[in-house]
């Protein structure tokens, strides 16, 4: 190992190499591929589906501002910037990727709104039961319907937003 280099650029590497052995094939339910994406996008904001313009009609009719808001598999989304914007006072955003998440702590430092931490959706067991009023998902149960276990992925994912809140949004192209 060369020396003189810091533990995120051997982090870095690792998870490059380990992308590349895997032939760099898509795999949306494996967090390395997302790690490796993440990486070389080098934190590019990317919205999947839709940007909050196109969704706020129907977020603000059923989430009021006021709501805690738990926000799974953000990735490097603006939609919780966007929200922030337009007034929501508490957005906890986790995502599996511990890449995009000290991507996005760096970048929202200073949003005292917005929370970031690294957390697979299916054991979100760090919350207690009823921490948020609504959770809101935006294509992370369409990655687990093409990683391996699908079904029970989904169900575990289900079960934990389940056991946070009575409001569930999702923005899916998976059909369950
Ligand atoms: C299709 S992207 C959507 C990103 C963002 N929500 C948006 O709308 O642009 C799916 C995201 O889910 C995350 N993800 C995949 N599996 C996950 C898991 N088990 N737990 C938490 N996040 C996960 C990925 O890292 C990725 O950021």
């Amino acid at each position: 190992m060369e020396r003189g280099r810091n533990n995120e650029e051997e982090k870095e590497e690792d998870v490059a190499v380990s992308a590349q052995q895997r032939g760099g094939g898509c795999n949306y339910g494996d967090a390395l591929y997302w790690d490796a994406r993440y990486l070389e996008e080098g934190g590019a904001a990317f919205d999947w589906y839709q940007r909050y313009a196109a969704l706020r009609p129907f977020v603000r009719k059923f989430v009021p501002t006021s709501s805690r808001v738990l926000m799974v598999g953000c990735g490097s989304a603006l939609m919780s910037e966007d929200m922030v914007k337009d007034g929501y006072v508490e957005i906890m955003n986790i995502d599996v990727s511990s890449i995009v998440i000290e991507m996005m702590r760096r970048k929202y430092v200073s949003v005292r709104q917005l929370k970031y931490m690294q957390m697979d959706v299916r054991d979100m067991s760090f919350f207690s039961d009823e921490s948020f009023d609504c959770v809101i998902d935006k294509g992370t149960l369409d990655s687990l319907m093409c990683g391996p276990d699908a079904p029970l992925s989904a169900a575990q994912m289900i079960q934990e937003m389940n056991r946070q809140v009575n409001l569930i949004l999702l923005a899916q192209s998976h059909s369950i």
